[in-house]
């Protein structure tokens, strides 16, 4: 299967990350979002990263404007109508998410693929709200997607051979190293990753040691690039919360409970990093 254009749905900081390495490989891109400001918010980061790579000397100004170039806007749904894959990145929920793939199946062409970025939510059940459940699949990037080199690519229980191998490809043509993974609950990333950022917010929420020492002894004492408060700050600390009850409600075990305190930041708004609060104060 040929993929030559792409149509990345959500501009947020993963949707963004992904239209930029799409666009950077040489591929067409459709940039989706709901609102013009969410658009442009999402391309003034990849305007961003690509100015960096100009200072560096990674890139030269041509090469920047190409990639830009190759990026177009959309604010609706149909624009799918001529793409060959579609990568979903819009927010963590089940409800919005197959509200969008029941839509692309009736829009997107016949042989279009179409992928999720989820972190955790079912490929299976979301494959489910199409007709083509052959053709649905997980493509999970990490955060910062120019930066970080995997992607967990995700069967469904109906995935075909040909769409995976197909999303394999594409994953080693954006630069990244691809991983097999089957459709259970956090896959393997998030399952490993959030059970220990949720104990350190038990830690915090304990009283054992302050959210700095907490974030002191992961980066010094293990040699973590970002202590896991200030990792779940930067995840979205409502994607935090959406993954951990997700890992709770598909594997019925008690040690997957969403600490108290996380919760109590989601209500209150305190997401991290892209709200301005959550573990630490963001100007
Ligand atoms: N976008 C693009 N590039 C970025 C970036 C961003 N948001 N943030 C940093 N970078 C680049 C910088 O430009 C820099 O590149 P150069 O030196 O080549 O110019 C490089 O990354 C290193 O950045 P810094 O020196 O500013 O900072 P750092 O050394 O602390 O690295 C980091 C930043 C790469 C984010 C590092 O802290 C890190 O690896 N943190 C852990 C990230 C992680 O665990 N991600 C997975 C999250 S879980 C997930 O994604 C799955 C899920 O479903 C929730
Ligand atoms: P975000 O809040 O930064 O961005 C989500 C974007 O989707 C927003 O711009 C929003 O306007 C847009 N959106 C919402 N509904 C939409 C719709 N119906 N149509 C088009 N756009 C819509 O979130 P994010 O951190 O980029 O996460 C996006 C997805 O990627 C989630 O499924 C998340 O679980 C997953 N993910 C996140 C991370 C992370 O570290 N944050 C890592 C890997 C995967």
């Amino acid at each position: 299967m040929s993929i030559e254009k792409i149509m990345v749905i959500g501009a947020g900081q993963m949707g963004s990350g992904i239209a930029q390495v799409c666009a950077t490989a040489g591929y067409t891109v459709v940039l989706n979002d709901q609102k013009q400001e969410f658009f442009d918010r999402g391309l003034a980061n990849i305007t961003k990263n690509l100015s960096r790579d100009v200072e560096k000397g990674r890139k030269t100004e041509d090469e920047k404007a190409t990639i830009l170039a190759r990026i177009q806007p959309s604010l609706t749904i149909e624009d799918a109508s001529d793409v060959d894959i579609v990568i979903e990145a819009a927010v963590e929920n089940m409800e919005i998410k197959q509200s969008i793939f029941k839509q692309l199946d009736t829009i997107a062409p016949a042989h279009a693929i179409l992928a999720t970025n989820t972190s955790s939510l079912p490929i299976t059940e979301l494959a489910a709200v199409t007709n083509r459940p052959e053709k649905v699949i997980g493509m999970h990037f990490m955060n910062p997607v120019p930066v970080m080199k995997l992607v967990e690519v995700i069967r469904g229980l109906a995935t075909a051979d040909e769409v995976y191998e197909t999303v394999r490809d594409l994953s080693e043509k954006l630069g990244k190293t691809s991983v097999e993974v089957n459709d259970f609950p956090g896959f393997v990333a998030n399952r490993i990753l959030l059970p220990m950022i949720n104990e350190a917010i038990y830690a915090v929420y304990e009283g054992v040691a302050s959210v700095e020492d907490v974030d002191t002894v992961m980066k010094l004492g293990m040699n973590h690039p970002m202590g896991p408060l200030t990792l779940a700050d930067f995840i979205g600390l409502d994607t935090c919360l959406s993954i951990m009850e997700i890992l709770h409600e598909g594997l019925g075990d008690s040690k997957y409970r969403p600490c108290p305190l996380l919760r109590k930041y989601v209500a209150a708004g305190w997401y991290g990093k892209k709200s301005g609060r959550g573990f630490y104060v963001y100007e």
